[in-house]
């Protein structure tokens, strides 16, 4: 690919600075981050991951010390909850720890309130890529040793609490846990379940005052979230009870794929450090496996996740339908079907950039609206980590470079209209500014140039 269009790269060592100044400008107390200062004044889980990728290209105790905090709010039973409530402050955040009261659940800290789903496990590979970034350091190898059980032990809490029929793919049970919030995938699902309202506590949404409203989710929408909240709350969050009561259940591509690649990171780290694997590479085997079939929806020509109450696959492409490739799930015939898929969206006469997080062909596409089809920088980062780890280089700088050149045409926001022609237009990226994951992911892609 020619990169001739991307001159902005002689000027990236500003971009990079400023990547760095907002990894900083967004850390609280010194030890963690919070996604973007006005829209999510917390630490997020799989945010915090993406963080400590950025940090590791200029502060590598930094980087060390966002998943450390991160884990500070790891439950006894393994548990990793998507947000930690490090702040007592009142920052006008719903749902804030009044309302998941993590405090009365037996497994949860007794000190550090946080919420009760969690989020894709990414921490794994993470981990991994600190690893290789450094493998000179032995402050990290040692920090490697500290992490390792904790991250097996979340994996254990996955395989144990999470995966009731024992088929190696663990379940999730609301929409925010997915890390794609209101993708169009669970928009059935939700339109399906019954809230009874007068049901439902009193609460008052924040996110769709602090941004465009036209980008957040619908109010309905939202009362399906907190239906799903309070049924987990009433179980405390126990992920076998949950089973066996939610009308939301599924197998969602990227928390597996995440999975699963993360598992993959335990056993090349473990190997290294002289662990016992052998759990990790018996639930590997199995998980990549089931991935591999039951996730395939072959009428689709891609991966999508599956409904458990429904049994069956929610029929929609979406941007997690991708991520196996990261894991070394695919064969042959199902990664070039994808890499087939990415071509078409790439070529069309719309003239997309890569990767939108939706079908940009669906008629429910929406490239203005969050998860109905922006492209989102840490998605971006998986798929093109996939697309190189299968060959297909040329795919895989389209998604790296289109990535970047919106943050340096549209700033580091939360994420981007795919649309080249109306993208080029505008005069900043949609969602919240300065965010931590834009930063960290544009600092590792540019750091291998
Ligand atoms: C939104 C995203 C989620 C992310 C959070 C904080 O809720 O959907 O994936 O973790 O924001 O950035």
């Amino acid at each position: 690919m020619s990169l001739g269009k991307y001159s902005f790269l002689n000027d990236s060592s500003i971009q990079r600075n400023r990547a760095q100044f907002i990894l900083n400008q967004n850390t609280r107390d010194e030890r963690y981050t919070v996604p973007s200062a006005n829209l999510y004044p917390y630490q997020w889980n799989w945010d915090s991951g993406f963080a400590a990728l950025g940090f590791a290209h200029f502060d590598l105790r930094r980087a060390m010390l966002e998943i450390k905090t991160l884990f500070s709010g790891q439950w006894e039973n393994g548990m990793l909850p998507h947000i930690l409530f490090h702040s007592k402050k009142r920052e006008g955040y719903f749902p804030g720890p009044a309302y998941w009261r993590s405090d009365l659940v037996q497994h949860a800290p007794k000190t550090l309130p946080t919420s009760g789903i969690s989020q894709p496990p990414v921490h794994g590979f993470i981990l991994e890529r600190l690893y290789k970034l450094h493998p000179q350091s032995e402050e990290l190898k040692d920090f490697v040793r500290y992490m390792f059980p904790k991250i097996l032990k979340l994996h254990e809490y996955y395989y144990t609490q999470r995966d009731p029929l024992k088929e190696g793919l663990v379940y999730i049970f609301h929409p925010w846990a997915s890390g794609r919030d209101n993708s169009p995938l669970w928009d059935d699902l939700v339109k399906r379940i019954e809230v009874d309202k007068s049901a439902l506590p009193a609460y008052e949404r924040f996110d769709n005052k602090k941004a465009d409203p036209s980008e957040r989710p619908s109010d309905r929408d939202y009362d399906v979230y907190v239906y799903l909240m309070e049924m987990a709350k009433k179980l405390a969050y126990d992920g076998l009870a949950i089973a066996q009561s939610s009308p939301f259940m599924i197998q969602d591509t990227l928390f597996n794929s995440a999975l699963i690649r993360s598992n993959e990171a335990l056993i090349q780290l473990g190997q290294v450090l002289g662990k016992d694997i052998g759990q990790v590479q018996e639930w590997q085997e199995e998980s990549k496996r089931a991935y591999q079939q039951k996730l395939w929806a072959k009428e689709l020509g891609v991966f999508a996740p599956y409904d458990m109450r429904a049994e069956k696959h929610i029929g929609l492409k979406e941007i997690g339908g991708y991520t196996p490739l990261f894991s070394g799930i695919p064969n042959d015939h199902q990664a070039s079907l994808l890499k087939q898929e990415i071509a078409k969206i790439s070529s069309s006469k719309h003239e997309f950039r890569l990767m939108p997080s939706f079908d940009p062909f669906d008629e429910i596409f929406d490239p203005k609206r969050y998860w109905k089809g922006p492209i989102w920088p840490q998605m971006n980062w998986l798929v093109y980590q996939g697309l190189k780890r299968y060959g297909f280089d040329l795919e895989a700088q389209q998604v790296k470079w289109d990535f970047l050149e919106l943050v340096d045409k549209l700033g580091f926001y939360e994420y981007f209209d795919p649309r080249k022609k109306v993208a080029d237009q505008l005069p900043h990226g949609y969602g919240g500014d300065k965010f931590t994951w834009t930063a960290a992911v544009f600092l590792d892609l540019t750091a291998e140039e």
